[in-house]
């Protein structure tokens, strides 16, 4: 088994006097691809949320339980501390500048890696989406939503993230796009990124993910390896 990477161990999470995480455990070893599956409202991003550090207690929310990110103790560190430490995080709805081009939403995304290095060159995204080299000079607001979701995802690749987080990336695009969507993540894969997604789509998590959790009312109802997962386990979970 190789190295972990994120552990969460037991995380209870609340928005208020609201509890949306249950005792949530999962682990994410290096240059796995791993995926949190579940309907509508069960508490994806609110996970990935909760990684973040973005349940600010200021607001009166709260994390409880341990999250552990290359040894180190996210839960209560400040949130610019945890994207300092080599998490990139793509956020659920396409958060792009709408009034910078392609090229630009790049360019302010770009970060070295923790260690000093910088793997993800211009040169390599643009070879992963080269889509994005043919929109280089668009604005944001001008690509469809497919152009903008991979935008987000090369946006996260521009940070050198040792962790790459992705919160339903294929939210209402078209099944052609999910698609293309898929074959760029498992190039990504290839090249031993390590991944942590939210989906509501299954056929595109399977497609993308060795292992997967499935959350129920912010608890985990079942977790195994996407391909000795009976199809049956997710139709009754999720429906298919
Ligand atoms: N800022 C907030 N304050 C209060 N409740 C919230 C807040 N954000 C989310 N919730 C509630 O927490 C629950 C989980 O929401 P969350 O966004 O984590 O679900 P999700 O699994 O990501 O859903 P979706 O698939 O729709 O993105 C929902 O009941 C939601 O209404
Ligand atoms: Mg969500």
């Amino acid at each position: 088994m190789s190295e972990t990477i994120l552990t969460m161990d037991k995380v209870n999470s609340y928005y208020g006097e609201s509890q949306i995480l249950f005792d949530l455990s999962l682990t994410v070893h290096k240059s796995d691809s791993v995926c949190i599956l579940g309907r509508n409202g069960v508490g994806k991003s609110t996970t990935m949320k909760s990684i973040m550090g973005l349940l600010n207690p200021k607001n009166h929310n709260k994390v409880t339980g341990i999250i552990r990110y290359l040894g180190k103790e996210l839960v209560g560190m400040p949130s610019y501390k945890i994207a300092r430490s080599g998490i990139g995080y793509v956020p659920q709805g396409r958060h792009i500048f709408p009034t910078l081009t392609t090229k630009e939403n790049l360019i302010i995304a770009e970060k070295k890696a923790v260690d000093g290095s910088q793997p993800w060159t211009f040169e390599r995204i643009y070879e992963l989406f080269p889509r994005l080299k043919e929109r280089e000079n668009f604005l944001g607001g001008r690509l469809s939503g497919g152009e903008q979701q991979m935008l987000t995802v090369a946006r996260g690749l521009m940070q050198n993230p040792d962790l790459l987080l992705l919160d339903e990336i294929t939210e209402g695009l078209a099944p052609i796009v999910v698609k293309e969507l898929g074959e760029i993540i498992n190039e990504l894969r290839k090249s031993g990124v390590t991944i942590l997604l939210a989906e509501q789509n299954v056929n595109f998590a399977l497609a993308v993910s060795s292992y997967c959790y499935i959350v129920e009312k912010g608890a985990i109802v079942y977790e195994g390896s996407t391909k000795d997962t009976p199809k049956a386990t997710f139709a009754q979970y999720l429906g298919l």
